[in-house]
């Protein structure tokens, strides 16, 4: 972003004809933003914006996505080579540091998240307390908010060296407290984390590896996890990213901030989206039924969508989306399995998209939309698909928090359109 803009936009008030110009400031790629921040100092009124469709709330330089062309870059790179030619540790020192590991980075990097990956014994009491069949995600908010508590004394969120730290922390805990989450939820003894296993191969061992018994995850399935946790790293300023920015914003502790995240991605129409998707499926069963579920989401007067569908930003085909459907087919060839959600999937996909309503309001399937498929046949209950959405955004969220708090600008605080009554005289409790 440049500092001197020389372009400006003039605002007039066809009311008093007082009139303002405003700054207009590039990016270096994606439309330009009007910077408003002296508006009401200007002209005494705020900007209305809701559901934040037109605001730019921050400036970030780790994830650009153009949602018309259907393209997603980290830190300049294309999803697409990220998913087929690097892998969710470089994904992560990436969005972390600004650049792609050397060698000799990447092996101190690994091995300082591998150095991690336990947690503190006392966090095992927190999971005693939850009934077996909360929701992971509720857990997952719990425990990572508890984090907060085992290192508030010595987090400094001002000093470049803690925050470091704590992002490690974070990206390493996370799979072996979603893994902790998935034992308790079954009634299995937590598993260890092994240090001489990568990232996704260890989260799989931690989730389905009993002490009983020795295995190994099998290589490919470990492959296919970590794609998925490269299509998750981080996705600009969504929902949960923004709750990261804003909670972070107060100068609150960054496993407090996390929890916040965790908490807003596992809404419907964010994270929770993929656990939606499958209950989706099952219920509409058979394609015989396809046209009875597309009717229902066109249904103004219904509050049916169709899950795994539409984007805020992305009008086109969601880059990941792709991705994720040609992984399906990889890992259910893989299991040797055929599911027969991944038919009624892409038969769905099929009409929806030679259907007006879906054509005109230019909705595609999502991230969530397939991949949900790939993690039943992987053999994670549904209840877990957020969290391993979750566990992957941590390093996006996090990165998002450090950029944030290395160039602070105060905390979020946003106005609004106030519709409720004007000051009137209170009355006293006979008289009412
Ligand atoms: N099914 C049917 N109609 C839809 C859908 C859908 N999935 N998504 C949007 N629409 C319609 C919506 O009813 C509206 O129609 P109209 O103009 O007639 O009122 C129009 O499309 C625009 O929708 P919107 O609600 O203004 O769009 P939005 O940008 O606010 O919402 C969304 C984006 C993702 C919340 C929404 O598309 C949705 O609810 N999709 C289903 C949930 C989902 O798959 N979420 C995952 C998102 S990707 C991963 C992530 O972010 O975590």
């Amino acid at each position: 972003m440049t500092d001197a803009p020389q372009k400006t936009f003039t605002l007039t008030n066809d009311q008093t004809g007082e009139s303002t110009k405003l700054p207009i400031l590039d990016g270096n790629d994606g439309p330009s933003v009007i910077d408003v921040r002296r508006l009401y100092g200007q002209l005494g009124h705020f900007t209305y914006d809701p559901g934040f469709r037109a605001t730019g709330s921050c400036d970030s330089a780790l994830t650009y996505i153009d949602g018309e062309q259907g393209i997603l870059l980290h830190r300049g790179y294309a999803i697409e080579d990220l998913a087929a030619r690097s892998d969710y540790m470089e994904v992560c020192y990436l969005l972390l540091h600004g650049e792609l590991p050397t060698g000799d980075q990447k092996t101190l990097f690994e091995s300082t998240i591998t150095h991690h990956t336990m947690v503190h014994d006392q966090i095992n009491n927190f999971f005693r307390g939850f009934r077996r069949d909360a929701h992971p995600m509720a857990i997952m908010c719990g425990v990572v908010g508890a984090l907060s508590a085992f290192y508030h004394d010595h987090t400094d969120v001002n000093s470049a060296e803690d925050r470091l730290i704590s992002a490690h922390r974070l990206i390493a805990k996370m799979p072996t407290i979603a893994a902790m989450a998935y034992k308790y939820s079954c009634g299995q003894p937590f598993m260890y984390p092994r240090n001489d296993l990568g990232y996704a191969a260890n989260f799989l061992h931690m989730t389905f590896g009993v002490p009983a018994e020795s295995s190994e995850p099998d290589p490919i399935l470990a492959r296919a996890m970590d794609k998925i946790f490269i299509l998750h790293a981080d996705h600009e300023q969504n929902a949960s990213t923004s709750t990261v920015r804003i909670a972070g914003s107060s100068g609150a502790n960054p496993y407090a901030v996390i929890a916040a995240g965790i908490a807003s991605l596992w809404g419907p129409a964010h994270g929770g989206a993929n656990e939606a998707v499958l209950s989706m499926l099952d219920e509409i069963g058979d394609k015989s039924r396809i046209n009875e579920f597309v009717k229902k989401a066109k249904d103004p007067d219904d509050s049916f969508r169709l899950m795994g569908f539409g984007h805020r930003v992305y009008k086109n085909f969601d880059p990941r989306a792709k991705i994720m459907k040609e992984t399906a087919d990889e890992v259910l060839d893989l299991m040797g399995m055929s599911d027969p959600r991944l038919e009624l999937a892409r038969e769905l996909e099929r009409i929806a998209l030679e259907d007006d309503y879906f054509v005109q309001r230019k909705l595609y399937p999502n991230v969530d939309f397939y991949s949900g498929i790939i993690l039943k046949a992987m053999g994670f209950p549904t209840e877990m698909f957020t969290v391993l959405f979750a566990m992957a955004r941590t390093v996006g969220w996090i990165s998002q928090w450090k950029e944030m708090m290395e160039n602070p600008d105060g905390i979020f605080r946003p106005r609004q359109l106030y519709t409720g009554h004007k000051h009137r005289p209170f009355v006293d409790l006979p008289k009412r």
